[in-house]
């Protein structure tokens, strides 16, 4: 692992008008998804990221010919040969789980190894393995091997017992190239579930649902090209926000959209920030005095982003009173309390 360090020439305030990426949580389950066509797809609007180019690795080792062009990614999968995915691709990325039912879909054969762990925690995949067993794959696990297999002829009903996003994603990119209908209760709510429901139906799948708590899958036996851009990065503009108003400034950001960050946006405003949405433009200017917040619980979506939770406790160590964190969705995602304490910041964890 290569060691990165930040110097930051602190104590400026943040101004000015920026472009926002595209999603990565978006970007790497369809790029999973262009290996259940034999056609080429293109995916625009793709962020520069170590995780895109872990995705690049894996398409690349199982036989999809790739190519990069600024934020354009064009997949040819006609070639794809392999069904396994080794152990220093898989930990490349803590996503790389995302390619095990789009393997299994492609090939009805699968190998990979476990995704690990991660400073969040336990990054347990039950609900991936349980889910492919509900629809009829046959799952072995072998010296940290994970060996699936699977007929044409999958589907089923799986009722979630959490809303996991990457589960949702798994299930969506199999059942799309799996005979029968499928159908995902509990599932997940988040843009980019609908984001890959609007890119696998381009391919000419039969989805329907994303974005409420029942997806539902008509299998389809092949599918084709198509062209996408992925949704802006929801996380990325709540990092630029909070960047802002943790600063005393005044931030302008263009293709971005509003309607993603609802319950981070209430809490950016009853913290004191002015913000203005119009069309896809979006501006903060920073509070005098940032008042305190007296309950953020991290939430599936709707509710609160986990990933968020980070950069807003770091927002609201400077307000003028005590606000409280509630992290409901990684057990282990309170490292940067030490940080921020290390820093002055008087908080406490119980
Ligand atoms: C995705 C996001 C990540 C975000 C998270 C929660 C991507 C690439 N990553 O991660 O940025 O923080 O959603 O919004 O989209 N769980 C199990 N068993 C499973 C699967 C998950 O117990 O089989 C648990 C996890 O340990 C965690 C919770 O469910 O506590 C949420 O995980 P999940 O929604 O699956 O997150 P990811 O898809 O990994």
């Amino acid at each position: 692992m290569e060691n990165y360090s930040f110097v930051i020439d602190g104590g400026r305030r943040l101004a000015g008008e920026i472009e926002l990426q595209g999603s990565k949580n978006s970007v790497l389950p369809i790029l999973a998804a262009t290996i259940l066509t034999r056609e080429k797809c293109t995916v625009h609007n793709c962020p520069r990221l170590s995780d895109v180019e872990a995705a690049i690795d894996i398409l690349s080792h199982i036989g999809c010919r790739v190519k990069k062009d600024g934020h354009d990614i064009e997949v040819d999968a006609s070639g794809v040969y392999r069904y396994d995915i080794p152990p220093h691709l898989m930990r490349e990325m803590r996503s790389s789980v995302i390619f095990l039912d789009a393997v299994l879909g492609r090939m009805r054969r699968a190998d990979l190894t476990y995704p690990g762990g991660c400073e969040l925690g336990p990054r347990p995949i039950d609900l991936h393995l349980s889910s492919l067993r509900k629809l009829g794959a046959e799952i072995s696990e072998e010296y940290g091997h994970i060996i699936c297999s699977s007929s044409e002829r999958c589907s089923g009903v799986v009722d979630l017992s959490f809303p996991s996003v990457g589960a949702t994603e798994n299930i969506m990119l199999f059942s799309a190239l799996s005979e029968g209908k499928t159908v995902i209760v509990n599932a997940a709510k988040e843009p980019e579930i609908a984001d890959l429901q609007i890119f696998l139906n381009k391919m000419g799948a039969r989805i329907s649902g994303a974005g409420s708590g029942v997806i539902e899958i008509e299998g389809a036996k092949s599918l084709h090209s198509c062209e996408h851009s992925v949704i802006p990065d929801r996380i990325a503009l709540l990092t630029y926000m909070c960047a802002a108003a943790i600063t005393g400034g005044e931030i302008t950001v263009h293709n971005a959209d509003l309607g993603h960050v609802e319950s981070a946006v209430f809490v950016l405003l009853s913290s004191g920030c002015a913000i203005e949405s119009f069309g896809d433009t979006v501006k903060l200017r920073a509070p005098e005095v940032i008042r305190p917040v007296k309950l953020i619980r991290t939430m599936p979506y709707p509710g609160f982003p986990t990933d968020a939770q980070a950069i807003f406790m770091a927002y609201l160590t400077l307000a003028n009173g005590t606000s409280t964190f509630v992290e409901n969705i990684f057990e282990s995602r309170y490292r940067h309390t030490d940080e921020l304490a290390a820093m002055g910041a008087d908080l406490i964890v119980t």
